[in-house]
């Protein structure tokens, strides 16, 4: 083979490549809202001494699950006793917010490769279903990179929105289409 043909070739395959392969989301953090009485003071009294809240998002447990996660982790020091009417309200918020049924926030974030895409009509109903459980549709209000809607919509997991990462995907990419940083409508 010609080295010219070759390294076009080779050229070929990495754009290819950096246009197919799994996106990954970097420097994602979640962020957690600290939740109202009694689980502020709960959360004040026991956890707040040593670290953040926000990497409860990494979980998702059901009630049990919580109680044997936080044992677990804090067995080394024995740091953590809960007294009874703290330790309920904690495991309530905890299996209620990020419960077996939730998506867990990942550490790190592939994105899966879609084939498929929303029209108008399909995002709007999805989004309609999706997103308006916690508020109106922001997204008519903003416009961003496909890059920025996706942190953006890993952030609205975080929260707590229950969308699989297909869904999020296809939804990434009518926003980058439709909301985004050069389109015209
Ligand atoms: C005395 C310090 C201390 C206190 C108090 C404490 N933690 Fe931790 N926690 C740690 C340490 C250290 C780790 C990391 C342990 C490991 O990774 O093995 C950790 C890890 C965690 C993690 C996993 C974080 C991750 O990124 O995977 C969660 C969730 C967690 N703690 C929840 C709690 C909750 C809920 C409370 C209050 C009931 C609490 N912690 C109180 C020291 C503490
Ligand atoms: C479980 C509740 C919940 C669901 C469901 C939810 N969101 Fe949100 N959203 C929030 C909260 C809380 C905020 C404000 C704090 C923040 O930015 O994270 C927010 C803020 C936003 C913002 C403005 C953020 C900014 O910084 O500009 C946009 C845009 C948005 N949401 C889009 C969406 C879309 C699209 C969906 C559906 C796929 C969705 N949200 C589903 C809770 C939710």
């Amino acid at each position: 083979m010609k080295p010219l043909y070759s390294s076009l070739l080779v050229l070929m395959a990495l754009l290819l490549d950096s246009m197919c392969g799994p996106v990954a989301a970097q420097g994602l953090r979640p962020q957690v809202e600290l939740p109202d009485e009694p689980v502020r003071g709960a959360i004040f009294r026991n956890c707040s001494a040593c670290h953040g809240i926000d990497p409860y998002a990494y979980f998702a447990l059901d009630r049990q699950g919580w109680r044997e996660l936080i044992d677990q982790l804090h067995q080394d020091d024995n740091s953590v006793h809960l007294n009874g009417s703290d330790e309920t309200a904690l495991l309530d918020f905890l299996s209620e917010q990020f419960g077996a049924d939730s998506i867990a926030f990942p550490r790190v974030y592939e994105a899966p490769t879609v084939t498929e895409t929303f029209t108008d009509v399909e995002a709007r109903v999805f989004m309609d279903g999706v997103c308006t459980e916690c508020h109106e549709l922001r997204v008519f209000k903003q416009r961003n990179t496909p890059a920025k809607w996706r942190d953006l919509m890993l952030d609205m997991r975080g929260n707590g929105a229950v969308l699989s990462d297909v869904e999020m995907e296809k939804l990434v990419e009518w926003l980058g289409r439709v909301r985004g940083v050069e389109a015209t409508r």
